[in-house]
């Protein structure tokens, strides 16, 4: 995670922050405090940190710093031009603790941002369209060792993987199906089935819903309807709510204020007969 020090609405490169440029956030530093609060002690999770720097007010969205894959950190290729000095301070941080560090090859990447290991299954969903190239899927095939989704991202507001889709531990997916293009949706419903799929409505997806963060047996977001409530806890889960509204401006939520360190495919397991 990182530190919202320097964070504020500094340039306009979504719709969110079209609406909120310029605007400060006196809140966010509270807001984050209360979410490392709630991922540390309910959570139970060790966080490490990255340096926050004056001129990138967006590197306090770790999610996009990279991509982990075991040991292997795949560190993004910013779209925007804006983002594109975190790349390094990333990289540097990853690599100092103890990653392999590497990049694609003449694409646009946005890391754990647009691209989300499913937890049951040895299948990486990858979100293409607004950030990252759909060109990406193929080399993040070969360096992960496992079959990657590509899924096109259809509504500017939900121009991240992480805004729209999140594969809990459980095996259950947040989806909010209209943000992808009717193909990526038949491919969704198909891997996962009625089971697995949780969807997602409109109201929740725009309170980021989606993009919320597990750890434990939690589920930390900045808001979920009393149906969406229901079904999470139906799927084994203790919800917690926190206000991340000043993030919002920004276009991001809890799960795009960390990167998960511990990160890779689910290796399928061969049974011991012996
Ligand atoms: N302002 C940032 C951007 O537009 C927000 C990034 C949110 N991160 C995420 N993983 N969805 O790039």
């Amino acid at each position: 995670m990182c530190a919202p020090t320097h964070f504020r609405v500094a340039y306009d490169i979504n719709p969110w922050m079209t609406r909120n440029i310029g605007s400060t956030a006196e809140g966010a530093q509270r807001q984050w405090e209360r979410l490392v609060a709630l991922v540390l002690d309910i959570g139970g999770a060790h966080i490490e940190l990255v340096e926050p720097q004056p001129s990138l007010p967006d590197i306090v969205f770790t999610a996009n710093a990279a991509l982990i894959s075991d040991r292997l950190a795949i560190v993004s290729s910013f779209r925007h031009p804006e983002r594109r000095s975190e790349e390094r301070a990333y990289r540097e941080r990853l690599s100092s603790l103890g990653y392999a560090t590497t990049r694609l090859d003449g694409v646009f990447f946005e890391g754990a941002g647009d691209a989300l290991f499913d937890r049951r299954l040895p299948l990486l969903y990858f979100g293409y369209g607004w950030r990252s190239e759909h060109s990406a899927a193929a080399q993040l095939e070969r360096l992960c060792g496992t079959r990657v989704l590509p899924l096109r991202l259809v509504d500017p507001r939900f121009y991240h993987l992480d805004t729209a889709l999140c594969p809990l531990t459980s095996g259950h997916v947040m989806a909010h199906l209209p943000a992808f293009s009717p193909k990526a949706q038949a491919l969704l419903r198909m891997t996962l089935g009625n089971e697995y799929l949780i969807e997602v409505t409109q109201d929740d997806a725009l309170a980021f819903a989606c993009n919320a963060v597990e750890a434990g047996d939690a589920i930390v977001l900045h808001r979920a309807s009393g149906a969406l409530r229901l079904r999470l806890q139906r799927a084994g889960y203790c919800v917690f709510e926190t206000d991340l509204s000043d993030f919002h401006r920004a276009g991001g939520s809890s799960k795009c204020l960390t990167l998960k360190l511990d990160d890779g495919p689910v290796r399928r397991t061969t049974k011991n007969t012996a």
